[in-house]
């Protein structure tokens, strides 16, 4: 079944980034003029993707806003003939169709997800973390559709990360079946470095099937604290087989003050009205 539908996590208090997160969203940070979702959005259209549910919160209604279109703010670039301006700021809430659901409790990534489930049906879908932006040339997300469409199974993002960084990480192990590809025989969420041999880090895209909404639904009860994806991930392991995917690209992690900033100028080099004068700019320091 072809993937259509994306759910992108952004209900997160970004605890690694206050004070600057106390009043508004991570995700409405900017990378350069752009905000890090905004990223995602286009990241989830250009793989083919025709509708978006944003898992939300507290305190996350500026998303919906810029997701919407902005009546004055469009008629004042009308009349200012603006046209460049005017046809960006429209063309965000035309990118795809948008829908809001709110977690009403902070109770991990796996209860954000379950909040989709009536939205997502039965049919695979692709996940989203707010905190991971990867520079590719083919968006990651496709990359990962791209290997779905072939097993029909669950697919994770991998990136390797230094040994002693694995316990930021859901960490696998698996079979490699080809190039980046991998069979994941082994889920293990956030180990210490001596509780596995493998570097190979889950980043924060997915693609699901429905059976990941069964177990999460049947977890719900009984895992205390946090519900994860992985736990169902891990659940899933015991009877249907899970691929991994080495993304191409470089992945940053913009939840942490590090990962944004080195996104911030990798992404204002890279950027055609500024890269120069950014490039003078640090040749200088
Ligand atoms: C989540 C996942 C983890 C993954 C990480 C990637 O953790 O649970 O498996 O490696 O995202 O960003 P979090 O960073 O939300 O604690």
């Amino acid at each position: 079944m072809k993937i259509r539908k994306a759910i992108i996590t952004v209900a997160g208090f970004g605890t690694r980034f206050l004070p600057v997160t106390k009043a508004q969203p991570k995700s409405m940070l900017p990378l350069v003029d752009k905000p890090i979702v905004q990223y995602l959005v286009e990241e989830a259209v250009k793989a083919g993707i025709e509708q978006i549910i944003f898992v939300t919160g507290k305190g996350k209604r500026s998303i919906e806003d810029h997701f919407d279109s902005h009546f004055e703010l469009e008629y004042l670039l009308e009349q200012k003939g603006k046209e460049e301006a005017l046809a960006q700021v429209r063309g965000i809430a035309d990118m795809a169709e948008f829908f809001f659901v709110r977690q009403r409790y902070a109770r991990g990534n796996g209860d954000a997800i379950l909040a989709t489930r009536s939205f997502i049906g039965d049919e695979p879908c692709a996940v989203l973390f707010e905190d991971d932006i990867v520079a590719s040339e083919v968006p990651a997300i496709q990359q990962l559709i791209q290997v779905y469409n072939k097993y029909q199974d669950p697919v994770i993002a991998l990136t390797r990360v230094p040994h002693d960084e694995v316990s930021k990480y859901g960490i696998i192990e698996g079979t490699e079946m080809g190039t980046r590809l991998f069979e994941i025989n082994q889920f293990v969420e956030k180990p210490k470095p001596t509780e596995t041999q493998s570097d190979l880090a889950v980043i924060g895209k997915y693609i699901i099937t429905p059976q990941i909404f069964d177990e999460l639904e049947r977890l719900k009860g009984s895992v205390k604290g946090e519900l994860g994806l992985d736990n169902a991930f891990i659940e899933l392991l015991k009877t249907k087989s899970l691929y991994g995917y080495e993304i191409e690209g470089k992945r940053y992690d913009c939840g942490d003050k590090l990962g944004y900033i080195q996104a911030m100028i990798d992404f204002s080099l890279k950027h055609p009205e500024i890269g120069e004068g950014v490039k003078k700019h640090i040749q200088q320091l």
